[in-house]
């Protein structure tokens, strides 16, 4: 098969999972494989740029990226839907739900590596600590191992990029639902289907293989509403039961759950000490940034000018989202000029390089999504609660 070929199959079977994702309402791990879906067509383009389908390759991309932003402005404060939820419980589309719950199973490997995984050296290192070495080499465990871990931060700082990398890693069954939707599409079964999912992973892992499971946006769990529903409480105390059954009598299984949030101080204390390590995710220093844009810009042409010191300096405070989004953004742009002024139908013409300027016009039309205050937040949260 041409490699042009092999990287067009590849960029579809993410665009397929990433859909089935967002379906099911697994947000994280969705954004995840649409990104990996944009970055792949992105590279056809780069390499093959004479190719006639480009131009949809394009196009797909761009559909892609506003895919993207409208499952970020969704991950946020989940009042909305509560005023749904009753309504779903009185309908109960039994098979729907069935559906659902069947989906929740991620078969496919996320196929993130840690080398994807751009800094978060200290995350990646107890991470590794946590899951990876146990499940190597159990024997050198004696006295047991975390089973709980508790991943935290900003938002699009890699949490949900981590436990991607974790499930490649090590040959496990990668079980990953979205707390949200948990809340809000399970009501009346939630409970039950709970607990299903925690037998699946005992199951599993009796049968000799680790199995992960990856509850995203955590947060999602706690009734923050003074009218708050009984069905969320049962919920969360199922949750709470079946964390035990893991952490007590699961001894000798390999049974992980990794939790992710953007919103720590949502948690109360029995969900926060049932998991024993709690890892900040942090944004990324000067040199995480240097890396960052280096990693973005691998596969790019860049005109000389471009510095990506001074672009890592120019974009304190930004995540690893905002600065992968500067570069494809830039990119998009230098492409888009492309097609816009006719040349792409001279089949020898290439799109120029990126050029600083490119850089600096998209960092000027954007501010770093997390605010000082909020990081402030996390770091007294981390100095309260951290446990590495
Ligand atoms: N540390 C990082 N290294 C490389 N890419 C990152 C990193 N952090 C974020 N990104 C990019 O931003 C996207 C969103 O990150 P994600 O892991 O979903 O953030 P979070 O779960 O912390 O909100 C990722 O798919 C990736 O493209
Ligand atoms: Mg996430």
């Amino acid at each position: 098969m041409e490699a042009s070929q092999e990287l067009e199959r590849l960029a579809t079977n993410y665009a397929l999972e990433a859909v089935r994702l967002d379906k099911q309402g697994a947000k994280g791990m969705a954004i995840t494989m649409y990104q990996k879906a944009i970055e792949t067509l992105l590279r056809l383009v780069q390499l093959y740029p004479d190719y006639n389908l480009n131009k949809v390759y394009i196009q797909r991309a761009i559909a892609y990226q506003e895919r993207i932003k409208v499952l970020q402005g969704a991950i946020g404060p989940a009042e909305q839907p509560a005023e749904n939820k009753e309504v779903v419980e009185g309908e109960k589309p039994a098979e729907a739900k069935k559906a659902s719950y069947e989906d929740l199973i991620v078969k496919e490997k996320p196929n993130v590596k840690w080398e994807e995984v751009v800094g978060l050296e200290t995350a990646k290192k107890a991470i590794k600590e946590a899951i990876v070495y146990p499940v190597q080499r159990p024997d050198l465990f004696p006295l047991g191992w975390p089973r709980g871990i508790l991943l935290f931060g900003p938002p699009g700082c890699g949490k949900t990029l981590l436990a991607a990398a974790v499930a490649t890693e090590i040959d496990a069954v990668f079980f990953s639902v979205d707390a949200a939707s948990v809340m809000s599409k399970w009501l009346g079964e939630a409970e039950q289907n709970v607990a299903r999912l925690f037998e699946s992973a005992r199951r599993t892992a009796l049968e000799k293989k680790p199995a992960i499971l990856f509850i995203d946006e955590l947060d999602s769990l706690m009734g923050k509403h003074s009218s708050e529903v009984g069905g969320e409480v049962r919920v969360r105390n199922q949750f709470l039961k079946e964390m035990d059954g893991v952490i007590d009598k699961g001894k000798n299984l390999h049974v992980y759950i990794i939790g992710a949030t953007n919103k720590p101080w949502d948690l109360d204390w029995p969900f926060i000490r049932r998991f024993q390590k709690r890892i900040l995710v942090p944004l990324p220093d000067h040199h995480a940034r240097l890396m960052m844009f280096k990693h973005y810009t691998s596969n790019l042409l860049l005109a000389p000018d471009v510095d990506l010191h001074e672009l890592a300096r120019l974009s304190e405070g930004f995540s690893g989202s905002d600065i992968k989004d500067v570069c494809q953004s830039a990119h998009l742009k230098v492409i888009g000029e492309f097609f816009e002024s006719g040349q792409a139908a001279n089949k020898l013409a290439k799109p120029r390089p990126l050029r600083m300027s490119d850089f600096r016009q998209i960092l000027e039309e954007r501010k770093p999504s997390v605010s000082l205050d909020m990081l402030a937040l996390y770091n007294r949260w981390f100095e309260a609660f951290k446990a590495l």
